[in-house]
């Protein structure tokens, strides 16, 4: 469904990706996103991947490891982080815009809507090549070989798109794409903040600079969206914002026992670092934190209006009651 006319400046004016073509990366960046010559030197005072991030690394038997370890452990983590970004960018991102693209929701598509999804779709192929070419890159540096197929996020997001009716199909892929382009902006911040390897800063700002677009678009287009759904639409969304949110939240707790296991880490040692990782009440808190931008477009669309909502998430733990 796709028009052009009966829409109010009001909205028409929201749905565009700003300066997209003369400020997106795929149309203006001139990093080449290929590791520094002077990598070994970097490195004495850079980061594959923000500590803060990587709370394990302050763990007594890792610092015990010393700065090799530090430096594999954290290239492990991009790396597998990299891989995962490809993949959510292809299977999960753009096929959640395909739904705006080609009127797959019950809702009239303004033209100007739908131009900034295709453009927001070919930033996210270009998000795909960068973080794939420079996964390979680190992956060759240090051998890295234990890359999953599959990392556990993308089978979980697959699972509940699965799980949806299929009445509600294209409506739980646009949510997914909703939290998933609301959330990856702060992540992003928050990993851009350290001193990082010169080509994996240039490569993280550049995704930033186009996830911010990104993030504001969705917003919008879910509030255009929330307003037009049917109460029974909005009875299974609002459950499955829910799950969305917290799933996003989850870690690969296999992955991660591995990829310690690599780095020469004991048994206990591992067994520890999970114990603070994984559960609810940490899930839960890490959401609270994160998906400030989610809950705000929430907010500003309303959906809070209804008590429900509220309580929904009050019991989730996701906002106070
Ligand atoms: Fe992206
Ligand atoms: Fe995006």
């Amino acid at each position: 469904m796709t028009s052009t006319s009966s829409l109010p400046d009001f909205w028409a004016q929201r749905f565009t990706l700003g300066d997209w073509n003369t400020r997106a990366s795929v149309r203006a960046s001139t990093h080449t996103y290929l590791l520094p010559p002077d990598l070994e030197q970097q490195l004495e005072t850079r980061h594959w991947f923000p500590p803060a991030f990587l709370p394990y690394l302050s763990h007594p038997s890792i610092k015990a490891a010393g700065q090799s370890v530090i430096h594999r452990l954290s290239a492990n983590h991009l790396v597998y982080f990299l891989d995962y970004t490809t993949l959510l960018e292809h299977r999960i991102v753009n096929r959640s815009v395909e739904t705006i693209v080609h009127g797959e929701l019950d809702i009239s598509i303004p033209l100007r809507m739908k131009t900034a999804a295709l453009q927001l779709y070919t930033d996210e192929g270009f998000h795909a090549l960068f973080s794939s070419s420079l996964a390979e890159q680190i992956a060759e540096h240090y051998g890295i070989t234990r890359r999953p197929a599959m990392p556990r996020r993308i089978t979980r997001l697959n699972a509940l798109l699965n799980q949806a009716p299929e009445r509600h199909k294209a409506l739980a892929w646009f949510l997914v794409g909703f939290v998933s382009e609301t959330i990856i902006a702060s992540e992003l911040l928050d990993v851009c903040r350290d001193t990082l390897v010169s080509s994996v800063q240039e490569m993280l700002r550049d995704h930033l600079s186009d996830e911010a677009r990104h993030s504001r678009y969705f917003s919008e287009v879910f509030h255009y969206l929330w307003l037009t759904l049917t109460s029974s639409q909005r009875t299974f969304a609002a459950k499955y914002l829910v799950e969305i949110i917290l799933l996003f939240f989850e870690i690969d707790d296999r992955w991660l026992k591995d990829s310690l296991h690599d780095a020469g880490l004991n048994s206990a040692g591992v067994a520890d670092i999970l114990a603070g990782l994984a559960g609810s009440p940490a899930v839960v808190q890490r959401a609270r934190s994160g998906a400030g931008a989610t809950l705000q477009a929430l907010r500003n669309a309303g959906f809070f209006d209804l008590r429900s909502n509220q309580q929904l998430f009050a019991q989730a733990g996701l906002v106070d009651e």
